[in-house]
């Protein structure tokens, strides 16, 4: 798993996706708050796992709660986190599998991405990456050389 580097001066606008999303999927987005915080890492819990649940749990000690959600009436489709694991990191993030390919993810991404602006960042990383060529696509992400031995080196696993 590698890092990446994204530039937070030109990110693209979402609004007239996130419009049409709310208008044909009736899916919000907005910034996850204090008393959802079970609903939320339980949910991303059973999506994605103990390590994600752990990094959100994160995100909630934050004030603002560092974490983007994605909702359709009361059920979440989506997630994004930063700054949980290290200062200036994006993620974790998902998208519920059934609701994947509608755009929620890329949404998320620039949202989480355009708090790192507005927090003062010029760049931002995007850590441990799965999925390279989606944030290639969306935002132009590059690979960080060497980024292999990363942060996420020696961490613990359940054995
Ligand atoms: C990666 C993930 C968040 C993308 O969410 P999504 O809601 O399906 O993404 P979107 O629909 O917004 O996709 C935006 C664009 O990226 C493309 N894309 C999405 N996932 C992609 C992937 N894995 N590889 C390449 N391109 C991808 C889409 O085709 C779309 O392109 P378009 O704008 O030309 O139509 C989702 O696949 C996911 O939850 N994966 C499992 C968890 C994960 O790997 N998280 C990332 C950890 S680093």
């Amino acid at each position: 798993m590698k890092d990446m580097l994204v530039r937070l001066q030109d990110l693209p606008s979402v609004l007239s996706l996130e419009k049409s999303l709310e208008k044909k999927e009736k899916i919000i987005f907005r910034k996850a708050i204090a008393p959802e915080k079970h609903l939320v890492c339980e949910w991303v819990h059973q999506e994605f796992g103990d390590y994600w649940k752990s990094e959100v749990e994160v995100a909630f000690t934050r004030q603002p709660i560092t974490c983007w959600i994605a909702q359709r009436g009361n059920t979440l489709v989506g997630f994004a986190c930063y700054e949980t694991t290290a200062k200036n990191f994006f993620g974790p993030t998902g998208t519920l599998e059934s609701e994947r390919g509608k755009g929620i993810g890329k949404i998320l991404l620039i949202k989480a991405l355009e708090s790192l602006k507005e927090m003062g960042y010029g760049y931002a990383i995007i850590g441990g990456v799965g999925p390279a060529e989606f944030y290639e696509k969306v935002v132009g992400a590059k690979e960080i050389e060497g980024s292999e031995i990363s942060i996420y080196q020696n961490l613990l696993r359940k054995s």
